[in-house]
């Protein structure tokens, strides 16, 4: 079935465009979301008459912008179909995900090579431990070779070992209740694929990790936004729409949120779960960042410590490394079953050695995480000095951890200002790839992943776009040169 895109939906996420001249900032602006996968290729667009109706442009504008689009690749006309979305050749990255145009893939993933900056990926390089890790790994792999090596609820060491993290953090676990899966997303993914069905209202956060946005609707998910503002003040908002939404699902991330970095106080947790009780809403807990408090704060209470029907997703991708694709759940007994049935239809485990590695990882506790804090610290500090120094209109409330600052700009233009970015070597996702109902062209995700001087390079290479952002908004050839990465973590 042709999916569409309704003329209301599409205005939502074309947000504000440049009208100077008008067509030509619809187009740039469609071409824009193209590119970003946000309408995806195969897309049928609107009827110029249903564009113009929703936008309240002239029909020359919408006429003139599709034919701008069709000579630039971007649409199609199709008999029967209309006119429908597609990416010009070469632009579809679809072979490899993780691939950001321009970055050399044989170069060292997550660095950028030569003077690329790739800050698509809220996830650092590992630290020199990891590899001590696979060292250790590799030996203990011997005992482990007597067996078929399928552990569908995951190895009895790491599940021993996530137990016990969680016990620290205080929420007694016990090993039964944790499935090693690949990573956090495959868990956010494993768990929607059990608790929902179509149609099935599940209520994020807006902004939110774009990843969980599309597992939850392709779970057959209807996902709405509830806004967060980035000092955490946001909480009865989140009740509200809970109460309005009756969801099946909330999809949260209360520790170092990606991307606004807020971490909610015991007390907000405490409001959410009574909400959650109310509406009969069942929480899915993304924990990715919640190692990372980087002011040597007290962390608060797990939030399954408050809705103990809460599904908590952790993973040692940011903590440690993205490249060991293991994550856990931690499941009430309840839902144990429903979860592992899923998982059999899915996949049947997570690597031996991997398991082994994060186990060794976990085990030493927090005592391998100093040095990693101290390095984002002092990363995002160069990041918060510099656009201090060269950006000083961009306002953010510094974060207490996690990896990301989220930066609100003087005027809706980050879809633009990522084009721009490109062109100086700095990749970005735009504010938009966090939206879960279209806009936040307002704001732009810096995660703060790389050393203090490539922030403070990469800063200052922003300021120059943002400049030349600022004296021309719509970069008409700008955005048919450079699609924006399709991976964004
Ligand atoms: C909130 C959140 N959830 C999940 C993930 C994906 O993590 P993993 O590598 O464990 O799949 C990320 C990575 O950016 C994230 O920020």
């Amino acid at each position: 079935m042709a999916r569409t895109v309704h003329a209301a939906r599409l205005a939502s996420l074309l947000g504000d465009f440049g009208r100077d001249p008008a067509y030509a900032g619809l187009a740039d602006g469609v071409r824009a979301l193209v590119d970003e996968g946000r309408v995806p290729t195969g897309t049928r667009l609107p009827s110029e008459r249903d564009l113009v109706a929703a936008l309240g442009v002239s029909r020359t504008t919408v006429a003139r912008a599709y034919a701008a689009l069709r000579d630039s690749g971007y649409l199609v006309s199709r008999q029967g179909s209309g006119s429908v979305a597609q990416l010009p050749p070469g632009r579809g990255h679809r072979g490899d995900h993780l691939l950001s145009p321009g970055v050399d893939p044989d170069g060292p993933e997550g660095t950028g090579t030569g003077d690329v900056v790739d800050l698509t990926c809220a996830a650092p390089a590992p630290p020199p431990e990891v590899h001590e890790a696979y060292r250790r790994g590799v030996e203990a792999l011997p005992a482990h070779l007597g067996g078929t090596g399928y552990y569908p609820s995951g190895m009895a060491v790491l599940r021993q070992a996530v137990a016990e993290g969680y016990a620290r953090r205080g929420l007694p676990t016990d090993p039964g209740q944790v499935v090693v899966v690949a990573g956090a997303q495959a868990g956010v993914a494993l768990t929607a694929r059990s608790l929902l069905g179509p149609g099935d209202r599940v209520v994020v956060e807006s902004p939110t990790y774009p990843n969980a946005i599309a597992t939850l609707a392709r779970a057959g998910g209807r996902v709405l936004g509830s806004d967060v503002l980035d000092d955490g003040s946001d909480t009865d908002g989140l009740a509200t729409t809970l109460r309005q939404v009756l969801p099946r699902v909330a999809y949260l991330i209360p520790d170092f949120h990606n991307p606004t970095g807020v971490l909610r106080d015991d007390a907000a947790r405490e409001r959410v779960a009574a909400t959650l009780r109310r509406t009969g809403t069942t929480a899915i807990v993304d924990e990715s960042m919640v190692a990372l408090p980087l002011e040597g704060q007290a962390m608060p209470l797990p939030f399954a410590a408050h809705a103990p029907d809460t599904i908590s997703v952790g993973s040692i991708s940011k903590p440690y490394w993205g490249g060991l694709r293991v994550g856990w759940l931690r499941l009430p007994e309840s839902r144990l079953a429903g979860v592992l049935a899923e998982r059999l239809a899915l996949d049947l485990g997570a690597p031996v050695l991997e398991q082994l590695v994060s186990a060794d990882l976990l085990a030493a506790g927090d005592g391998l995480l100093g040095a990693r804090r101290e390095g984002l610290r002092a990363a995002r500090d160069a990041a918060l000095a510099a656009i201090a120094t060269h950006l000083p209109d961009w306002t953010l409330t510094p974060p207490g951890g996690g990896l990301c600052l989220w930066c609100r700009l003087p005027a809706p233009l980050s879809t633009a200002l990522t084009v721009r970015a490109r062109e100086h070597g700095v990749l970005l996702a735009p504010g938009p790839a966090f939206a879960p109902e279209g806009g936040l062209d307002r704001y732009v995700r810096l995660p703060f992943t790389q050393t203090p001087a490539v922030m403070t390079d990469a800063v200052e290479r922003l300021a120059t776009a943002w400049a030349e952002t600022l004296a021309d908004p719509a970069p008409g050839a700008g955005v048919g040169r450079a699609p924006s990465p399709v991976l964004v973590a």
